[in-house]
């Protein structure tokens, strides 16, 4: 039996990493740390909550004490609690630097002294920052532009370290942009999905042109798995799909596929330091025989059906809080 720390399991990829690893595996027990911040939510989990392998922890990474309990009884740390999207490290930084940052650090720390097997640390393409021409590969110099990008490199490096320092078995993942059920709809997809559904407008920052490169969360799922059991400690793995597309391709294939008419596209102000363009270079993890399962746009396709679906799971979050976040926006009509 392997005993996992999932941390930030109530998240949109957290959630569904503990769903394909209970699918996938009857050897795995996982406890689920997690603050339960505004991006948590335990409906995304709500089909689990009593299986036989499956434990939650209400709690925050940044908790020594908690995470001191913790610790023992497990064999791997996956770590994907962070504070995670960019206009809210513009607006408001300092959750990030706690979370991402200390909280990191706290885990590593811990892992460190109860000789944890493997600790994967969930860090981002974005670290390396935007480049032009061309993908940045894993040897690449990071270049964050962002408070979260900035806050995610300084985890990443620290990760590193504790493999050479302390000889912690760390391996680190940069994956490219995710979409899929659970997704917050406050990222791209999610939201204008949710947004054209209900004919509301699609907020398009700056001219629409800025490129990301986009992976269907299961197959991001899949490489951390695969890496678990195959990824070399003290490395480092780049995971992305190839499916680099423009924000306006992306509206488009929105609108299409929920045939909604183009005159919901709304050009709006630029983000702040908004990075042009993502792309990683992936041929480390494929070289190691991982590759991505999903066609691109077959996954769009069964994306915007769960939202469809799934117009309870959403509707609840696009109230309250997430009212008041967007209200102090310019997009919200
Ligand atoms: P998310 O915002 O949906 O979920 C984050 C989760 O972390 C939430 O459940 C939240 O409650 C929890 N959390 C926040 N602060 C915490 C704390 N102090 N202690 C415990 N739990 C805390 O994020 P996501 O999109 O699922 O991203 C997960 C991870 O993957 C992040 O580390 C992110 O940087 C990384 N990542 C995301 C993407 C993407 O496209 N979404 C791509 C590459 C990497
Ligand atoms: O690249 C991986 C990263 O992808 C992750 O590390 C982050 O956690 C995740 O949030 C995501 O960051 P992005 O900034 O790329 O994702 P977001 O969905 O916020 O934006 C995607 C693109 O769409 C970006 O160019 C900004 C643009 N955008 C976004 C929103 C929310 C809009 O044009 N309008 C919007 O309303």
């Amino acid at each position: 039996m392997r005993k996992l720390l999932v941390t930030g399991g109530a998240g949109f990829i957290g959630s569904n990493f503990i769903h394909y690893l209970l699918n996938q595996y009857d050897d795995v027990d996982i406890i689920n740390l997690d603050k339960l911040t505004y991006a948590g939510n335990l409906a995304n989990l709500k089909d689990v909550e009593r299986h036989p392998h499956y434990q939650f922890v209400k709690g925050d990474i940044c908790d020594k004490k908690l995470v001191d309990e913790l610790m023992p009884e497990v064999q791997i740390v996956v770590n994907f609690a962070a504070e995670s999207h960019v206009d809210r490290s513009i607006g408001s930084p300092d959750d990030f630097i706690k979370t991402d940052v200390f909280g990191a650090f706290v885990l590593l720390e811990t892992a460190r002294k109860n000789r944890i097997e493997k600790f994967i640390q969930i860090s981002t393409d974005e670290v390396y920052g935007s480049i032009q021409d061309g993908s940045f590969t894993e040897n690449d110099p990071l270049m964050p532009s962002s408070p979260y990008s900035a806050s995610k490199a300084g985890a990443d490096r620290l990760a590193f370290s504790y493999y050479v320092t302390y000889k912690l078995p760390v391996i680190v993942t940069r994956c490219s942009n995710n979409f899929g059920p659970y997704q917050y709809p406050e990222k791209l997809i999610p939201l204008f999905v949710t947004n054209a559904i209900e004919d509301k407008k699609l907020p398009i920052y700056g001219d629409g042109m800025n490129v990301r490169d986009w992976i269907f969360v299961d197959d991001h799922c899949r490489a951390i798995d695969f890496l678990m059991d195959n990824g070399e400690v003290g490395e480092t793995y780049n995971i992305g799909a190839g499916n680099e597309k423009t924000n306006l391709f992306i509206t488009d294939l929105i609108l299409k596929h929920l045939e909604k008419s183009d005159e919901l596209k709304t050009f709006v102000p630029d983000r702040l330091g908004h990075d042009r363009r993502y792309s990683v270079d992936c041929t480390k993890i494929r070289k190691l025989g991982w590759q991505p399962k999903y066609d691109f746009e077959d996954a769009i396709i069964e994306t915007v059906l769960w939202y469809k679906r799934n117009a309870d799971w959403w509707k609840q979050i696009k109230s309250g809080e997430y009212l008041e976040y967007y209200k102090q926006q310019y997009q919200t009509a």
